[in-house]
């Protein structure tokens, strides 16, 4: 009799146990089911890509646990410049044109962050006004319709040529600009500064009828497409230099140097003309304020890159 109540116990506890490993390894094969890393890795991601994956925003993991396996997720994720929200259209512009996507995961993204994928004018956004003097103005980003800045003033002929307009800040701006450059003997006169509508309007049309439309929109931007209109940029020349020549001058090469210490950059630069979509111009700049112009010429992107990447958010 006092045996079998000895064995009794023992049973019981020994069931006990086999019931709380049993207990705690289906819990721990569910957590390993449900989680991240097992779901990841039945989707075919190697260790060290989970790894990486793990480390990306909740978007970009939850995008990879629902979807087939992804060779572009990685690369694509750890350029510099990627924006998450583009990344369809990074995968469809690889698909589509591969000749070009070949040339790197980088070109893709600019290209897509740039909407220089598109044609110019085919597909265009309104900028965002209320950037202000980070407003991006190109064949893909467009003024509202007939915008015209209300703070316009008129430049006297120590700085401009004959019948020049520009925004008050910018004025101020250039003028200070203009002072310093003096100091060092150089001499900057603006040439050409804001236009309205319709003189951007005849500009470009005057190109057009004497020179067909592609020469036209490689010079001149169409109306409400002009960073003219924005009355942000000015033309600069220096006295016995003009646009042929001016790249040459002691002008150019001191603004190259300084322009971004008074809010401007160069706009159109010569090597990334696929992506401004303009020929080089080395006499046009403009005017983000002396922060921003400054982040730019840090960054040594173009203005259209920086916009997407940093300001359009
Ligand atoms: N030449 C510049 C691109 C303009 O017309 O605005
Ligand atoms: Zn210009």
């Amino acid at each position: 009799m006092k045996r079998r109540i000895k064995k009794k116990p023992i049973i019981i506890i020994t069931s006990t146990l086999i019931i709380i490993i049993l207990l705690l390894s289906l819990i721990a094969y569910i957590n390993k089911i449900n989680s991240k890393e097992y779901k990841l890795e039945k989707k075919g991601y190697s260790k060290s890509e989970i790894n990486e994956i793990l480390r990306m925003d909740e978007k970009q993991i939850n995008y990879a646990i629902k979807n087939n396996y992804d060779r572009y997720l990685i690369p694509l994720s750890k350029e510099k410049y990627f924006i998450w929200k583009n990344y369809k259209e990074y995968i469809s512009y690889i698909k589509d044109d591969y000749k070009t996507a070949k040339k790197g995961y980088s070109n893709v993204i600019t290209k897509v962050n740039t909407m220089t994928n598109f044609e110019p004018y085919t597909k265009t956004k309104q900028t965002n006004m209320k950037l202000e003097y980070g407003i991006l103005v190109n064949k893909h980003y467009s003024l509202p319709d007939k915008y015209a800045p209300d703070d316009i003033v008129e430049m006297t002929s120590q700085y401009a040529y004959p019948n020049n307009k520009i925004r008050k800040e910018v004025y101020e701006a250039f003028k200070e600009m203009s002072k310093k450059a003096k100091e060092e003997n150089i001499t900057l006169i603006v040439n050409s500064s804001y236009r309205d509508y319709e003189t951007q309007k005849q500009i470009y049309e005057d190109y057009s009828d004497k020179n067909g439309q592609e020469y036209a929109d490689k010079y001149a931007a169409r109306p409400n497409f002009s960073e003219h209109q924005t009355g942000l940029s000015i033309d600069i020349f220096s006295p016995g230099y003009g646009m042929k020549t001016f790249e040459n001058s002691p002008a150019f090469t001191w603004l190259s140097q300084n322009s971004y210490k008074y809010g401007f950059i160069l706009r159109y630069s010569k090597d990334k003309q696929d992506i401004t979509g303009y020929s080089y111009e080395a006499w046009h700049y403009r005017y983000l304020g002396k922060d921003l112009a400054q982040k730019v010429y840090n960054e040594n992107i173009t203005f259209d890159e920086y916009y997407a990447y940093y300001l359009d958010k």
